[in-house]
């Protein structure tokens, strides 16, 4: 496979294979990840967009903090799993003088025009890095979880320590997909219960969507110190009383919706044997589920 090198010299030129699509359902998917099980998500604009959403969602919920370690002058910076690429990009502008390596199994979801000191690379994350050690002063990793193989986790970890400088960052953002309700309205019946229920059983023989709740305990195994971690609680829709985090769930409302659906669209549909009818189903019912502010649902980040 080509892709991240130990330097950018030997970034290679995009491979037709990682660049053909198949359409599944009127999405269109990345026919490699899909048929190798790495991240069957869609890649086309709208799943772009929703990236887009997601991270001014972010920006809001972090308090418009891109980089939360104390971060000085850095270098180089690794952003695992671009996407979009909108994190890289703002990294890039806030940076200027460093250089952001983006690396990503797909390279449909970036835009065309990209800051000069960003590159964006295609490579799996879960094949051990190429990078050299200690090249990079932060690493970058957010919402790839569903995209690291269960036995890949400890790996991924210790790739990143490695990587990173002596005195190097690793900044990780992951939501654990398992719905929750503040008021525990929630039952196993409701559809964002039985979504959950599903998305997290439906990888279970190949990925640990339950990585999320461990990233403390994966960081300090892998060798990092000064770890801190926090649990915030993503509203689904604006139940929160606080009018900061009511605004957030107001915003995530329609970004969940879509979220819903497109992390589930090919798996429960040919992986897990759902007809399309019932899955369209279940997603109209978690759907309304998420308008409905009584059940004050939300999901841990
Ligand atoms: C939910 S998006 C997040 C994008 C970006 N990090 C953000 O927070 O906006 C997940 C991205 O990770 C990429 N990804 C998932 N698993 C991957 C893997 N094993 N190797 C490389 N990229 C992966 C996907 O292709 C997708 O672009």
């Amino acid at each position: 496979m080509s892709a991240s090198g130990s330097s950018l010299s030997e970034t290679c030129s995009l491979d037709s294979a990682y660049r053909r699509t198949i359409r599944c359902h009127g999405r269109e998917f990345q026919e490699y990840s899909v048929e190798n099980l790495i991240y069957p998500v869609p890649v086309d604009e709208d799943e772009a967009d929703r990236l887009n959403r997601q991270h001014a969602l972010f920006r809001r919920m972090f308090d418009n903090r891109l980089v939360f370690p104390p971060l000085e002058e850095p270098k180089r910076i690794l952003d695992c799993g671009y996407g979009s690429g909108a994190w890289a990009i703002e990294a890039a502008e806030t940076y200027p003088d460093a250089e952001i390596i983006g690396i990503d199994i797909s390279p449909h979801l970036k835009p065309d025009e990209t800051p000069g000191n960003l590159w964006c690379q295609f490579d799996d994350l879960n094949d051990p890095f190429n990078f050299r050690p200690g090249e990079f002063d932060l690493v970058h990793s957010r919402l790839v979880a569903p995209g690291i193989n269960k036995n890949r986790w400890s790996g991924y970890l210790r790739d990143c320590f490695k990587v990173l400088k002596s005195d190097g960052w690793l900044q990780m953002v992951e939501i654990y997909f398992n719905v929750q309700s503040d008021n525990g309205t929630l039952t196993e019946d409701h559809g964002l219960r039985r979504w959950s229920k599903t998305y997290l059983e439906v990888f279970e023989d190949t990925k640990d969507l339950r990585a999320p709740t461990r990233l403390q305990a994966l960081m300090e195994r892998a060798g990092f110190v000064d770890v801190q971690s926090r649990m915030m609680p993503l509203p689904l829709n604006g139940w929160p009383r606080s009018s900061r985090d009511r605004e957030i769930g107001n915003l995530n409302a329609n970004i969940a919706k879509e979220l819903i659906n497109c992390l589930a669209l090919w798996p429960f549909t040919e992986r897990h044997g759902m007809s399309l009818e019932q899955y369209y189903v279940l997603i109209a019912r978690a759907r309304n589920e998420i308008d409905d502010l009584t059940l004050r649902p939300y999901f841990p980040l």
